[in-house]
């Protein structure tokens, strides 16, 4: 499974991706008003650390005008991902853009049949919105599943995304149902390494080893 990190908060991206946690990163126009940076400069700078996929998301919402969007964030880096919504204009330029080779991330979504639109449109990654789901009593998770099937059922290459995450929970039920990736908040990651268990044994070990005096260097 594929980490990504949701964020355009360049030092917490370049802290995870030094331990080699960051196979890519998603930003949104919410996340770029949060870094209070310019979006054709952050996103260069992520582009310059990271390796992987940098999605960089449209703010037109009439194909045409995605299009013109898409190829000037495309010509930041060879590792951009276009992120466009999943509307119909956003499925033309979905195609149009994958067609010219570029890589497209429809977010967004939030239902199956969306996502299989968007597989057929050329995605390169759905993004299906976990958490915005749960928030209106829906289940984010049964999405994940019906999209694998989906796209299992008929071997579409389009990458599941798993999006919009909140908590360690949904990383753990993703990769149990078999999303390509998930994409997280540098905290939803760092969590990951949490447990109270681990905190317990090593504050016995450390009060242990201070008895006997150990030492090693
Ligand atoms: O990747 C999409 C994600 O940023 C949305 O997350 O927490 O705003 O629903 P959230």
């Amino acid at each position: 499974m594929k980490f990504f990190v949701d964020t355009a908060d360049v030092p917490a991206i370049a802290e995870l991706n030094d331990l080699g946690m960051v196979d890519g990163v998603t930003t949104n126009p919410s996340l770029i008003k949060k870094s209070g940076r310019d979006i054709l400069e952050v996103t260069k700078e992520i582009c310059d650390l990271v390796a992987g996929p940098v999605s960089a998301e449209v703010i037109a919402t009439e194909a045409d005008a995605m299009i013109a969007e898409g190829r000037k964030l495309a010509d930041i880096a060879e590792n951009i991902a276009v992120k466009l919504p999943l509307t119909w204009d956003g499925l033309k330029a979905c195609k149009v853009l994958s067609d010219e080779g570029k890589m497209v991330n429809v977010t967004l979504c939030f239902s199956a049949n969306q996502a299989l639109l968007a597989a057929k449109a050329g995605a390169t990654f759905i993004s299906p919105f976990i958490g915005r789901l749960d928030d209106i009593n829906l289940d984010g998770m049964e999405l994940i599943e019906d999209i694998r099937t989906i796209y299992d059922n008929y071997a579409f290459e389009t990458e599941i995304l798993a999006a919009s995450i909140r908590s360690v929970n949904h990383v753990l039920d993703s990769a149990r149902i078999g999303a390509d990736v998930i994409t997280a908040p540098p905290e939803v990651i760092k969590k990951l390494a949490s447990h109270p268990l681990t905190d317990k044994g090593l504050a016995t070990f450390l009060e242990d080893a201070k008895a006997a005096g150990i030492k090693i260097v």
